[in-house]
């Protein structure tokens, strides 16, 4: 490991079956007004709304409901958000609900007291907030995007045809998460696998990218085999809740900060997944898995001796007699063969991706050096493509 680093992170984390009743336990830690941030209604069928409200009420709290968080969350909801933070006097934003609510309630926090546009100073210019910052808790529903124990916020824009991440720093990390496996049970299953290929692609994203021997990338392969393990039989059984459990702690130590300590990260599936979200709206994870395996195939060359290693460590590809190139061929197939299996999205013209929108959907795209090669423009548009 040759990178210095600093490691920290500042989410108290309840984890289980029961994990909702240190709401109560929480809530004492802040004021009376609680914004609570949730999606288009699926806490309503579920009861977790119920369960939550209830235990809320009888803390004595007040509550301002901030419903419609859309899946991919927008500028404009932003806007609406923080003036409605800002004129409550909110004291802490419960965002209950997946990545979107998780990502939304974090950059409703940071906006509330910034008085120009937020899009502008925190997705545009990627500056740090320097207003007062509202406290978020989370009760997560969804699980792929890591959102409970980062700082990372995705905002679109659909004006500008824009999808951008900005990770802030501790001060906006959610003071606490609460995780039930079971809250995930309803989830239907093209989000449930879009989530799960979410997390493997966090994980390559870290993974895929350095040449030295670093602890990082051994925690990496445990948890990508912990993944597919308990996706297959997830995908089979939802219900399972050993399996679905296994995947809620894997995806929250995908995208924590961990496994990307004293490493160079890559993070170009993502950029070109997000400017497919700016254009189609289509859901995170399926924008990922329709481009990642065209990307893979395009700087397989150049980071061969990691992709072999990829496919003995995680896939038990038998290394005997074969060459890098083979085995990272080989690789590359069993990762197919799994996204097969859990039955993610594998081309573009699935989320409504038209050849006419290949050069918007490359100017919507930041071009990153973490990974084995940095692409050209020309490429880009290539990867898109051979994705449909
Ligand atoms: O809105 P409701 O009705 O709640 O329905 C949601 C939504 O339609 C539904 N859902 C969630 N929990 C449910 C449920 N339905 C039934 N039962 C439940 N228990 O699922 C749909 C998708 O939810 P969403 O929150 O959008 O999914 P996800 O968790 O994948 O979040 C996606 C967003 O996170 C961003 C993505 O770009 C996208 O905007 N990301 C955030 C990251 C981060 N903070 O670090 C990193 C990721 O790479 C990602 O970019
Ligand atoms: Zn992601």
């Amino acid at each position: 490991m040759l990178g210095d680093f600093t490691y920290s992170n500042p989410t108290r984390l309840y984890f289980g079956k029961n994990a909702l009743e240190v709401l109560a336990n929480e809530l004492p830690n802040y004021g009376k007004n609680i914004l609570l941030t949730y999606g288009g209604g699926s806490i309503k069928k579920n009861g977790i709304y119920d369960s939550v409200v209830t235990i809320l009420k009888s803390a004595g709290k007040n509550i301002i409901e901030l419903p419609g968080v859309m899946a991919n969350p927008t500028s404009e909801k932003l806007i609406e958000g923080a003036k409605l933070a800002r004129e409550n006097n909110v004291d802490l934003i419960l965002a209950v609900g997946g990545g979107s609510v998780c990502d939304y309630s974090k950059a409703v926090s940071v906006s509330a007291y910034y008085d120009g546009d937020p899009w502008e100073k925190y997705f545009l210019k990627m500056e740090e907030p320097e207003c007062k910052i509202i406290p978020v808790g989370c009760v997560l529903t969804m699980v792929g995007t890591g959102s409970e124990m980062n700082g990372g916020s995705v905002i679109t824009n659909h004006a500008q045809k824009l999808k951008i991440g900005h990770v802030f720093g501790d001060n906006v990390f959610p003071k606490f998460s609460i995780l039930n496996p079971e809250y995930t049970f309803s989830v239907p299953q093209y989000q449930m696998t879009a989530g799960f290929f979410d997390i493997m692609c966090h994980i390559l994203e870290q993974y895929l990218s350095g040449t030295d021997d670093n602890t990082s990338d051994y925690i990496s392969e445990g948890l990508m085999k912990s993944l597919v393990h308990s996706s297959r039989i997830a995908v089979k059984n939802p219900h399972d809740y050993e399996a679905r459990s296994n995947i809620m702690w894997t995806a929250t130590w995908a995208l924590n900060t961990l496994i990307a300590k004293a490493k160079t990260t890559d993070w170009e599936v993502h950029m070109l997944g997000q400017a497919v979200g700016a254009y189609t709206n289509a859901t995170h994870g399926m924008t990922l898995s329709a481009v990642t395996l065209a990307y893979y195939r395009h700087i397989l060359k150049d980071g061969l001796k990691r992709f072999a290693r990829f496919a003995v460590n995680v896939w038990g590809v038998n290394p005997e007699g074969k060459s890098d190139s083979e085995l990272a061929e080989e690789g590359l197939k069993a990762l197919e063969s799994w996204m097969k299996e859990i039955g993610v999205v594998l081309h573009l013209k699935e989320l409504g991706v038209t050849p006419e929108m290949f050069e918007g959907l490359a100017d919507a795209t930041f071009i990153l050096e973490g990974g084995y090669r940095k692409l050209t423009r020309d490429e880009v548009i290539e990867i898109f493509r051979e994705s449909m």
